[in-house]
């Protein structure tokens, strides 16, 4: 029996989350898979029935489960609590205690979303396929943090960080994806201003020797952002320390046309692993029926196929998600002028009917 935790967290979390563990019921009866379900509170819901982010009746359900199901977290209504109290901050907790270093997000042009990216068609081509390989449990996010208050200035620090080891670890994690793509690895940095950056390039490269036909590049953080708009597709792995990564994979969601499309892997050095959709939790559209739920659905196939190894049931899920996007079906997010959107449900309901 294959356990999974599922915490659908805040806002628009829930909804989206529903539509994939449906997904996953489906694809479980389809392929005889034997799973069960348990779910807990993460984020601002935690945060209002237990007063933590991530209480520790959801940690120990993470620990004992075999995969957790994500949905969102944060909200409005918990934004003026301290950054430790925060919705956020049970994520990164999370993130931290089940040891998820390696945060996978594919982002690519799905057949027929074309026109919905926002570059223009010469830059777009017949589309491109990029894998981001972001460190997930270290750099800024995880250094030294503090705040000096003194009557004339207040200073505030965040210490960005990176030992040799955490560094070869996501590495090999990229290289490794990258010989199973098209062996074509770009590797970001700040390397002309940081330190960590420095040894960040220098362990990247070293371990380049031993994967002799993946291409390595480096490239600078601010380039790798212009590139990506106007020349996506040269990229095929682009491997990136913890921030870098967060705000490059934003941006390479925002040029597929829709951040409400891209699903994630959080996984560590066994493959355990954090499944969830790279958008957040949206609250302006929360309980409204309007969310795509389409990142969580293929957020469900990730799990599928990298904690189960369930390859058939991860495509066919995939494989409905295209198709239903080539008939023309759209959420609000995704439709152009001419095109009446569907519900969350409704959309749900279409996929899944096509598994
Ligand atoms: C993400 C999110 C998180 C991050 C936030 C919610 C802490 O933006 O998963 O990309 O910055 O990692
Ligand atoms: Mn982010």
């Amino acid at each position: 029996m294959k356990r999974i935790a599922v915490l659908p967290g805040d806002g628009i979390g829930p909804e989206v989350t529903e539509a994939a563990v449906k997904a996953i019921k489906k694809a479980a009866v389809k392929y005889n898979i034997d799973i069960s379900l348990e779910y807990g509170k993460i984020g601002g819901i935690a945060i209002d029935e237990t007063g933590s982010p991530f209480p520790e009746t959801t940690e120990a359900l993470c620990q004992r489960a075999d995969a957790i199901l994500l949905g969102a977290v944060g909200g409005e209504k918990w934004n003026d609590l301290p950054s430790e109290k925060r919705p956020e901050s049970g994520l990164l907790s999370m993130r931290k205690k089940v040891g998820t270093f390696a945060n996978l997000r594919p982002a690519s042009i799905m057949p027929g979303m074309e026109g919905a990216s926002p570059l223009a068609p010469r830059i777009i081509g017949d589309g491109f396929d990029i894998l981001f390989v972001r460190e997930l449990t270290g750099g800024i996010y995880f250094g030294e943090k503090g705040v000096s208050l003194s009557d004339d200035s207040h200073i505030a620090w965040d210490k960005m960080s990176y030992s040799e080891m955490e560094i070869k670890r996501i590495a090999r994690m990229a290289f490794e994806e990258a010989f199973k793509r098209r062996k074509n690895l770009v590797s970001v940095d700040k390397a002309n201003v940081l330190k960590s950056s420095r040894l960040w390039r220098q362990t990247v490269e070293n371990m380049s020797k031993e994967y002799p036909s993946v291409k390595l590049r480096h490239m600078y953080v601010d380039n790798a952002a212009m590139q990506l708009v106007i020349n996506p597709r040269q990229f095929d792995v682009i491997l990136a320390p913890n921030m870098f990564g967060d705000i490059l994979s934003d941006e390479a969601a925002a040029i597929t046309g829709s951040i409400g499309l891209l699903a994630s892997a959080s996984l560590r050095a066994d493959g355990k692993g954090i499944y969830e959709p790279i958008h957040g939790s949206a609250p302006d559209i929360a309980g409204k029926d309007i969310a795509n739920p389409i990142a969580a659905i293929l957020s469900a196939a990730m799990l599928l196929r990298h904690a189960f190894g369930e390859e058939k049931a991860a495509s066919s899920i995939e494989a409905a998600v295209y198709k239903v996007l080539k008939e023309g079906k759209r959420t609000l997010d995704i439709a152009r002028e001419n095109e009446i959107p569907i519900g969350t449900m409704e959309m749900t309901k279409e996929i899944i009917t096509r598994m």
